[in-house]
């Protein structure tokens, strides 16, 4: 250590304690040291020739990132349709050469035309454009929103962001006045909701979901979970919904949604919807809060000119280019529809918004063409349409598969996988590992991960990282990773781990 005084403005003591506080395990110690691990396999690579991977000193020869829904990480191809429109976008010259593109490169009629589109709607993708977005594009979201729902979107409620994260920011640093202000969080959640209650120094109302009844909400939970934070001086201002969840890949009922809309509304909460799952559902069917909401408010109107129990809900519904079979997350599009706000409250969200100037715009180029892509008889149909089924069945076959790898092992419990792109199964761990965790000073979770990492080059999230009742223990793993090799991995440590601390 210097013994000079530091020059530097900056300390760890005198930073913002909140982001300090702030835990986002998603990224945390794992997967820092998983991607040590994945820079030591490449250099040997690199170094060539071959080596066994024993060269290495790990027993494994690739680091499988099992940590975080990043689906182009893991292999899952770009949709063709999306990449050669967002070529042209980037270099309209292309499209002075329509013979090259259709005749030898591939582009078919469509893919040219929606760029031109674009462009015309759009100007440069490499110039700002409105906060909210191009307009055009929130008209293609509303209309998305109405094909989904039967019902209307007017394109002056949607807002395009850079993915769903930064919606969720927005809407938190506007809800959150001051430190007595709390959200109903669910737990297990995923962290952005914890981690920004944390920067924002607001304060986390957590409900537990319910995994015997396969993580669904149980009402009787969240208004217990209100009424604590309301008697411990807590502003409760809004409900927070994963639909699908992560990381418990839940598709929720329409009655589950039904029940905490009018508890939202008897309550007067907002409900923000996080809803980036919704095309990966594989059991039942996924139900948009716009819609149950729409529903109640149209079969419960109100009496002699007053309002109906449902009209004067504040609904903030998210979505995102980032997972489904679209996975374009690097490119950070996403939207988030406003329902029901006070006119004054949406000026400060734009005026919020307008600070960061606008999200990218490539990424909302993005966004327009998830909710508008290609329709059967278009030129594009016939490959989108492949490339897409062969994404959604790649995920099922695979969610399908862990959860039966699961299934079998000793003291694992795990619910069907519905949807999302995780499954989230409890662990019961040995005395003897608890203790060992101990030791270390790890929580037993995160000593049962960092062991399957350094066993198997598998990277998990221990549950702690997302909240878990006390007394129980999981891990999230996405389904994402190629092939399904990998599951027999896990089984294979899963047995010696627990031989080891029998
Ligand atoms: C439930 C949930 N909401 C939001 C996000 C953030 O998505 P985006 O990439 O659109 O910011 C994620 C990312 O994993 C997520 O799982």
């Amino acid at each position: 250590m210097s013994s000079t005084a530091s020059k530097k403005s900056l300390n760890i003591n005198n930073i913002n304690p909140h982001v300090k506080e702030a835990k986002y395990a998603v990224r945390g110690e794992l997967a820092i040291k998983s991607e040590e691990y994945r820079a030591k396999l490449r250099k040997l690579k690199q170094e060539g020739p071959p080596t066994p991977p024993t060269d290495s000193g790990l027993p494994f020869d690739t680091v499988i990132s099992a940590n975080i829904g990043n689906p182009q990480q893991l292999d899952q191809k770009p949709i063709t349709f999306f990449r050669q429109v967002l070529s042209l976008l980037e270099y309209p010259n292309l499209l002075d050469h329509d013979d090259v593109l259709l005749q030898h490169l591939d582009y078919k009629q469509d893919a040219v035309d929606r760029a031109r589109w674009l462009i015309k709607e759009i100007g440069s993708v490499g110039a700002y454009s409105q906060s909210t977005g191009v307009p055009a594009i929130r008209e293609s979201v509303a209309k998305y929103i109405e094909r989904r729902d039967g019902f209307p979107a007017d394109p002056s409620n949607i807002y395009l962001s850079a993915g769903a994260s930064s919606g969720v920011n927005t809407l938190m640093n506007v809800m959150c006045a001051n430190e007595k202000v709390g959200i109903l969080i669910p737990i297990p959640q995923y962290p952005l909701y914890t981690a920004t209650l944390s920067v924002l120094n607001a304060r986390c109302c957590p409900y537990y979901l319910d995994e015997a009844s396969g993580w669904g909400t149980d009402m009787e939970t969240i208004k217990k979970s209100y009424e604590d934070a309301k008697a411990n001086g807590t502003d409760v201002r809004a409900i927070v919904v994963i639909n699908p969840g992560n990381p418990t890949g839940a598709s929720l009922p329409r009655s589950d949604i039904e029940s905490i809309i009018k508890f939202a509304a008897e309550n007067q909460l907002v409900v923000m919807a996080d809803e980036v799952y919704q095309t990966n559902v594989f059991i039942g069917e996924f139900f948009s809060f716009k819609k149950v909401l729409r529903e109640l408010q149209r079969d419960n109107p109100g009496k002699d000119g007053q309002e109906g129990p449902y009209d004067h809900v504040e609904l903030a519904s998210l979505h995102s280019i980032s997972k489904g079979m679209v996975g374009e997350c690097g490119h950070r599009g996403g939207y988030f529809e406003l329902i029901g706000f006070d006119k004054e409250v949406t000026e400060q969200i734009y005026k919020f918004i307008s600070i960061m100037l606008c999200p990218p715009v490539i990424g909302q180029c993005a966004v327009e063409m998830m909710v508008n892509p290609p329709k059967e008889g278009d030129p594009s149909w016939e490959l989108y349409h492949k490339e897409y089924t062969g994404i959604a069945e790649g995920l099922k076959t695979r969610a399908t598969a862990l959860y039966k790898a699961f299934k079998e092992m000793e003291g694992v419990e795990i619910s069907e996988p519905q949807g999302s792109m995780y499954l989230f199964p409890t662990i019961h761990i040995p005395e003897k590992a608890q203790k060992a965790a101990e030791e270390k000073g790890k929580k037993p979770d995160e000593f049962y991960c960092l062991e399957l990492l350094d066993a198997t080059g598998i990277c998990v999230v221990p549950g702690s990282g997302f909240g878990q009742k006390p007394g129980t223990l999981h891990f999230r793993t996405t389904f994402l990773a190629p092939g399904t090799d990998w599951v027999g991995r896990i089984t294979k440590f899963h047995k010696e781990f627990l031989d080891q601390y029998r």
